[in-house]
């Protein structure tokens, strides 16, 4: 039951417009003594020529109280409905503990694809925390869509093809040290990157070799390839402890290799087209017409690249996923890269790549000078992500020390406290990243909200039973109306999220359902109420965890059952 569509339906019988219009009108007003919803009145005034007052009055006036609306008020020029707040009540916490946590789950995205590609990291280099943040996001997005009833795609487009690999290629023979290859294989490989440059600054027929090494790799011989494969598997070995870690899976790996046989079919497309133009040897599309720069497709020495690949690999979505939406959830850094490949495509004349959207992100900054660097200038991912643990393990030992299962718990709210610091802001924002505010359990912080779901839990288990059934008009105080009114909301949070591809919504908003919660429990008694009262309030604790849990999961924060 949605209240808002059954005020918009009583509207809609009251004056000439139509239903849909009434629903885009509808407000939520600033204030709770001012009702639940609005409805202005200015729109109609100019058709009605009569003022929005007057309007207003004759709908209040009309509208009689039943189980959705207590009363209508006209202030200035709006309609303020109150719904009855008993049947609201009602209805909403039978909704949640009847659907669990599908609650917030709609069918809006019912039978379309939807790709989310995140992560798309770089073999044979730092998983650092940029990535982190990426991958976060993007995972959290991708539930957010399939809440709501998606048929979503994860894509890991893995950077492992391009010219760097010729470079890897030469750097092993020259300088592997094998022991610390299989050891720490990430931190090897890119130990003998960075002596490349380094050398290849002083002999420059290095390059010459990398280059020659590359072009043996795209030709398929089979000792270079052994060697590709070889960083791969130990680079995905890394990588894929840190996706445990963070609970990520993917539907596909097909990074830039796979496509290193689909792109003749690009350039033979764009040769038709007549839209590619030499420039110094290379091959490049005009893009003039839409006021940015051209887009290399081919070098001079007719090598593919990154733009290249990202072609052909939208073209494979479209042919393999037939996408809805095939969404790139990439560093904001990289938009002008998205608009040129989605510029291209349209000129390809592809209609869909109207359908392709680059999600971006901002970055992430250390105010601990201790994390800023360790090997040049990236954080690992996994050196915060362990940290994170280690910390909360220590406060678990200082607040809790006989804790059952210590180190489950320090694993979920380090965690938390991490995802949660990624997810609670709008993500074109740069992430400044403190351990006091991650950890803080007071403030906005993942263990401030699972800590409020732990407690919530140990109400019930204290009370050793949550009631079938509740006469659930004994939840009569304004407090726990506004309450539910939030967890009424949360559907409208999963779909704002989905609209606006921000994941944060759903953050806050439990985050307030915490808060709201907290502030409840600090000033009503639960198990030494009334048993009516009792009974509702227990239900209604429940319903706050399912929740809490259900909101927390689509960022992909674990709830502890203690802490
Ligand atoms: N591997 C790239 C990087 O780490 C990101 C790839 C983004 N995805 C894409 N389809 N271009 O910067």
């Amino acid at each position: 039951m949605n209240f808002k569509v059954e005020i918009a339906k009583k509207i809609n019988t009251l004056v000439d417009m139509e239903f849909d219009k009434v629903m885009e009108l509808i407000e939520i007003p600033p204030q709770t003594n001012m009702g639940d919803y609005a409805f202005p009145c200015f729109q109609l005034a100019r058709v009605m020529r009569k003022s929005p007052n007057m309007i207003a009055a004759e709908i209040a006036g009309k509208v009689q109280a039943d189980s959705i609306v207590e009363k209508a008020e006209a202030v200035g020029g709006y309609v303020n409905f109150f719904i009855n707040k008993k049947e609201y009540i009602r209805i909403m916490i039978q909704e949640i503990l009847e659907k669990g946590e599908k609650f917030g789950s709609s069918e809006e995205g019912k039978d379309k694809n939807v790709i989310v590609e995140f992560s798309s990291v770089n073999v044979a280099k730092p998983f650092h925390v940029g990535h982190l943040f990426n991958t976060i996001l993007g995972s959290a997005l991708e539930k957010v869509f399939r809440h709501s009833g998606y048929n979503t795609i994860r894509i890991n487009h893995l950077g492992d093809w391009g010219t760097q690999f010729g470079k890897l290629i030469s750097a092993h023979k020259r300088w592997i040290n094998e022991e610390a290859l299989e050891k720490e294989p990430i931190s090897e490989l890119f130990r003998i990157y960075v002596k490349f440059h380094e050398e290849a600054e002083k002999d420059p027929a290095l390059e010459d070799e990398a280059r020659a090494y590359f072009k043996k790799l795209e030709e398929g011989d089979s000792e270079v390839t052994i060697l590709w494969q070889r960083f791969k598997d130990l680079s995905l070995r890394e990588f894929s402890e840190i996706y445990e870690m963070l609970n990520v899976e993917f539907d596909s790996y097909a990074g830039e290799s796979f496509y290193s046989d689909k792109m003749d079919e690009v350039v033979q497309i764009l040769r038709e087209k007549k839209l590619l133009k030499d420039s110094n040897g290379a091959k490049i599309v005009d893009l003039e017409q839409f006021s940015i720069p051209p887009i290399m497709i081919l070098k001079s020495d007719g090598a593919t690249i990154y733009a290249t690949r990202d072609l052909a690999a939208a073209i494979y979505r479209k042919r393999t996923y037939d996408f809805y939406k095939n969404i790139y959830v990439v560093g904001g850094t990289q938009s002008l890269h998205f608009n040129q490949i989605f510029s291209t495509l349209g000129l390809m004349g592809f209609e869909w790549s109207k359908d392709c959207v680059h999600i971006g992100h901002g970055l992430v900054k250390f105010a601990d000078k201790k994390l800023s660097t360790r090997k040049g200038d990236v954080v690992f991912a996994k050196d915060v992500m362990n940290e994170a643990v280690h910390k909360t393990m220590e406060v678990i030992e200082h607040k809790n020390p006989n804790l059952e299962n210590k180190e489950e718990v320090a694993r979920k709210v380090g965690m938390g406290a991490l995802l949660y610091t990624f997810l609670k802001n709008n993500r074109e924002k740069d992430v400044v990243f403190t351990w006091e505010d991650a950890l803080n359990f007071d403030g906005d912080s993942g263990p401030y909200v699972q800590y409020t779901y732990v407690r919530g839990r140990s109400i019930l288990q204290k009370a050793g039973y949550v009631p079938d059934t509740a006469d659930l008009t004994f939840l009569s105080t304004e407090d726990e109306f506004q309450l539910v009114k939030l967890l009424g909301a949360f559907k409208d949070s999963v779909k704002e999220a989905v609209e606006r591809y921000e994941p944060f919504v759903v953050v806050r908003h439990v985050t307030e359902i915490a808060k709201a919660y907290n502030k409840f429990y600090n000033t009503h008694p639960i198990l030494n109420a009334d048993e009516n009262v009792k009974n509702a309030r227990l239900q209604l604790t429940k319903a706050v965890g399912i929740v809490i849990k259900t909101g927390l999961s689509l960022a992909g924060i674990e709830t502890p059952d203690n802490m």
